[in-house]
């Protein structure tokens, strides 16, 4: 028995377990109709578990090879599904579970074909289909097929091989009835070749694990990282798993086990948990039914313990609009100069940001959209904050884009806020929307600050837009009389800066203050760990910055960048200190100015707090 270590995992502890409790059932028999299988020694037994991120935790005999006899199936049959076409594959062979043992030799008469790939006739039909210019090729590319699915070469055992091809008259039989109904063409003895080939294929616990957790990953082997089927044929491999693969016994193994699974008659046994993980177990003694015995037990046991029936998923659809808030109460971090401000605060009540939370699936979008509906009174924007949704599904995303859809034809335009990039790749590739690049934004505040941009221009003249703002506009002149606006172009200059170009350094001496008479600027700090930039808000026309310089002149503490070519006038602080201005009406009416836009930003910034409490 495999030695349970202080350090183990408690994963590792799980199968160990499991590997003890089913060691020592010893009933059923090892496969006798293959010469060769008969061999099989009854006391091997191993045991696999691979995740979708590829670690891989194996128990007993998880190396040992064996052949992989009707495990082969669901993964040829999606090798048949990418050649040939789902329409072309469902005509050859159907997907009703049959009932009857592996090996019957029943047909689905009413449609002339096998009832579905995972019995004998079936699977030979399948294999029938695979393409290739020669035998060769086709063995190749089957065999190819196998090697990305494991993540490694691919051996045929070929005395397993041998014995089944003299032994095999029933598999035979069902082959050249097949060909007798037109059910699979000519060459049948290279289908039937083939076929045999596929099933002596060497394979062990962990490779079946892995197998499965290449399909439980979509197509890709999450231990190579390679893409090996197409999702929509992973589908269809695990739907014929889920009702065909344990052949007559597949109806009460979904209800009791409840994952899609393939057993194989020298022992195999695989099974997925979409999304999470694949199993892999390995035992000879099979069941009357060709089922291995401790491969049941040990996928029932793993089942229950861990609740991992499929149809006990309920995904909660409690998603939930977590806060909204309107543009009134939370502005973006953008400052504005007073015009500006003036319109938005009369505009932007027409911005409602809704932040969701959780998974977002079919029950709960449509919730969210009963809860947008409830409360567009006035709104023009809608934006959804997304960064607190752990996960979308399609039924979701069709839903997103028929919300936007109805909320455009009531002239509300819908903004998604700090998405998963995923989500803005699959709702922009999708065929039937026209989702555009300016819908998507990293953050809420960048929305925001889009949102009120779009209020902005159309509240304002268009012939106002372009132009500078004279000095006596700025936030920082308010109140200031002929005179003392003309001292104070004494004493400032103009300058120019091009889109990209810094004004401000972090850290540099802080001895002017700009204000903005045109463009705009973006306020980031660089993070301590990697000097990235983080944004902090941006600069709107006729605002204030630097102004601390009047104060205290200490280092400044963000960086500030033109983001399109911009104007400022610029302050030197001395000029104002020291000299004949110091203290002079004009000096004093800056610093209360100053104050006041102080007060009136910790007011924003309060009126935010309790808006996100
Ligand atoms: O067709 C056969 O008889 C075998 N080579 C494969 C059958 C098989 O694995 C059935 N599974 N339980």
């Amino acid at each position: 028995m495999p030695t349970i270590t202080a350090h183990e995992s408690s994963i590792q502890k799980r199968l160990s377990e499991l590997h003890a409790r089913h060691r020592d059932n010893s009933s059923g028999q090892v496969a006798t109709y293959i010469p060769e299988l008969a061999k099989s020694d009854p006391s091997l037994f191993g045991i696999a578990v691979a995740t979708v991120d590829g670690k891989l935790y194996e128990v007993g005999d998880s190396r040992h090879p064996f052949t992989i006899q009707s495990i082969s199936k669901p993964f040829v049959y999606g090798l048949a599904l990418a050649d040939r076409g789902r329409e072309r594959v469902l005509k050859q062979v159907g997907v009703e579970p049959s009932g009857d043992a592996f090996n019957s030799i029943v047909f689905d008469e009413r449609s002339n074909r096998p009832f579905n790939p995972m019995v004998n006739a079936g699977a030979i039909a399948t294999t029938a289909l695979v393409s290739g210019d020669s035998y060769a090729h086709r063995l190749q590319r089957i065999l190819d097929m196998f090697a990305h699915f494991a993540g490694q070469p691919t051996e045929i055992d070929h005395a397993v091989y041998t014995s089944e091809k003299e032994t095999g008259h029933r598999n035979r039989a069902i082959t050249y009835l097949e060909l007798n109904s037109g059910m699979i063409e000519q060459p049948v003895d290279d289908h039937l070749d083939l076929y045999f080939r596929q099933c002596s294929i060497l394979t062990n616990a962990a490779q079946l694990a892995t197998m499965a957790a290449a399909l439980a990953n979509n197509g890709v082997n999450p231990r190579t990282n390679k893409y090996v089927m197409a999702p929509e044929h992973v589908r269809a491999m695990l739907s014929v798993m889920a009702s065909c693969g344990m052949y007559d016994f597949s109806g009460e193994w979904i209800y009791r086990v409840g994952l899609p699974a393939k057993s194989g008659v020298a022992g195999g046994i695989l099974a997925v948990m979409p999304g999470q993980f694949g199993i892999g177990v390995f035992s000879p003694p099979l069941d009357e039914r060709g089922n291995s015995v401790r491969g049941i037990g040990v996928c029932e046991d793993v089942s229950t313990h861990f609740n991992l029936h499929l149809f006990d998923k309920q995904i909660p659809a409690a998603v939930t609009l977590r806060r909204s808030y309107r543009g009134t109460e939370v502005r973006s971090k953008r400052m504005r100069g007073s015009r500006e401000r003036d319109i938005l605060n009369q505009s932007a009540r027409a911005i409602q940001v809704h932040e969701l939370q959780g998974g977002l699936f079919f029950a709960s979008m449509e919730r969210v959209t009963r809860q947008i509906s409830a409360d567009l009174d006035d709104v023009l924007f809608l934006v959804l904050d997304g960064r607190r949704v752990t996960a979308t599904d399609f039924s979701a995303r069709a839903l997103m884009a028929d919300e936007r859809a109805t909320l455009a034809a009531q002239n509300v335009r819908l903004l998604l806020a700090g998405f998963p990039k995923s989500l803005q790749k699959e709702l922009t590739s999708s065929e039937d929307t026209t989702w555009l690049a300016d819908e998507f934004f990293e953050t809420v505040d960048e929305a925001l600050e889009r949102c009120e941009d779009l209020l902005i221009a159309e509240g304002v003249q268009p012939a106002e837009e372009d132009s500078a703002l004279s000095l006596s506009e700025m936030e920082i002149t308010a109140g200031l009389d002929e005179s003392e606006l003309t001292q104070l172009a004494g004493i400032i200059t103009t300058q120019e800066y091009t889109a990209g170009q810094r004004i401000i350094n972090e850290g540099s001496h802080a001895d002017e203050v700009f204000m903005l008479a045109s463009g705009q600027a973006t306020i980031s700090v660089r993070i301590a760990a990697n000097r990235q930039a983080k944004r902090l808000g941006a600069l709107g026309v006729g605002v204030t910055f630097g102004e601390l310089a009047l104060f205290d002149g200490g280092p400044r503490t963000a960086d500030i960048t033109a983001d399109v070519p911009t104007t400022c006038y610029v302050l030197p602080v001395d000029r104002l200190r020291t000299g004949p201005l110091a203290n002079s009406s004009l000096h004093i009416k800056l610093l209360r100015n100053v104050g006041r836009a102080l007060a009136n930003r910790l007011r924003l910034a309060n009126a935010e707090i309790r808006a996100l409490e």
